[in-house]
């Protein structure tokens, strides 16, 4: 048998973050979810502390324990988008005083000191927010760098230009310095932006394939995406909202549904106009080294069919 992957995923929920909590639980015979870490950027801390405790009551995953972190980023100040995802940051669903219990620890100390006691390149991180906490974890301690298998992140884009601004995704852009700390990091970082999710937006047949689903988890996710999918309409006129981060689980899971490049990405720190832009030097165009695998392009079918799929798996627990 596989061994299990042990993974922390540090996020900060979200509709996209939530749903991607539903693929990572849905999957216990691969990964082992150590804990759950959050981050202010869709919303306020206490909020998108909230919200992945209520994505643990939905689940019905108690054991899963929740810290939360920063509740800004380093340097900048806090940017949110409840445009996006609404007041609460999970519009959509029923929001409420959740029985999950949220850890006294600080998630950068229960980063710093799960990776301390692991073993050398043992941990999987999870980042589907801004990427504070993962920063100032590697500042507070940098023996932890050693403990990390390798990190699979949602964040950047390419081709895609930016959803924040015309140059920067959402999850770089909030704490720019923090994101350019990671990818200084010598770490395995694979790197999932606008550029691959795009190509999943959730159309209106992938939808009602999951409101086919009748458990509790399908139909929160379901809920969430017709939530999610009304800004999409609006921005994109798309048909339907990219599944953002739920790439980065989908991703874990199967890798071969995506194709990747190794190349240098560098985040932008200085210019206000251009401030959190992926600089991707996709054809090798100068001689900055290699820092992460940038993933490019998905099987959208097959991600759905995952999804979907794992989605399913939550019929036997209601
Ligand atoms: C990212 O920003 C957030 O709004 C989403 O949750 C996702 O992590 C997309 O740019
Ligand atoms: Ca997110």
């Amino acid at each position: 048998m596989k061994k299990k992957i042990p993974i922390i995923i540090d996020c900060d929920p979200g509709q996209d973050d939530a749903i991607n909590l539903f693929l990572a639980m849905s999957s216990p015979a691969e990964l082992e979810i150590i804990g759950i870490t959050t981050v202010a950027g869709n919303v306020s801390i206490s909020l998108t502390s909230r919200n992945a405790r209520i994505i643990c009551d939905i689940a019905g995953r108690p054991d899963i324990p929740v810290f939360a972190g920063s509740a800004h980023p380093m340097k900048r100040k806090l940017v949110t988008a409840e445009h996006v995802h609404g007041k609460t940051g999970l519009n959509g669903i029923d929001i409420y005083e959740p029985v999950h219990p949220l850890h006294e620890m600080h998630a950068v100390d229960f980063i710093v000191e799960t990776l301390l006691a692991a073993e050398d390149e043992s941990i999987t991180l999870v980042l589907t927010g801004p990427l504070t906490n993962i920063a100032l974890a590697i500042q507070k301690n940098p023996s932890i760098l050693s403990k990390i298998a390798e990190i699979i992140m949602m964040g950047g884009a390419m081709r895609e230009g930016g959803n924040y601004s015309p140059s920067a995704e959402f999850n770089i852009v909030v704490d720019p310095h923090a994101a350019d700390i990671v990818f200084h990091s010598n770490l395995k970082i694979s790197v999932l932006g606008l550029d691959v999710t795009y190509q999943v937006p959730a159309t209106q047949s992938r939808k009602d394939r999951i409101r086919a689903m009748t458990n509790e988890v399908a139909r929160s996710t379901s809920k969430m995406l017709d939530l999610f999918d009304r800004f999409a309409a609006i921005k994109y006129s798309s048909s339907g909202a990219p599944l953002n981060d739920p790439c980065t689980i989908a991703y874990l899971l199967k890798p071969e549904l995506f194709t990747g490049k190794q190349c240098n990405l560098t985040v932008e720190t200085e210019s206000e106009l251009t401030m959190g832009h992926t600089a991707i030097d996709f054809w090798q165009v100068t001689d900055r080294a290699v820092n992460v695998n940038w993933v490019y392009s998905v099987d959208s079918n097959g991600f759905y069919d995952l999804l979907i799929e794992r989605l399913s798996r939550f019929d036997d627990r209601f």
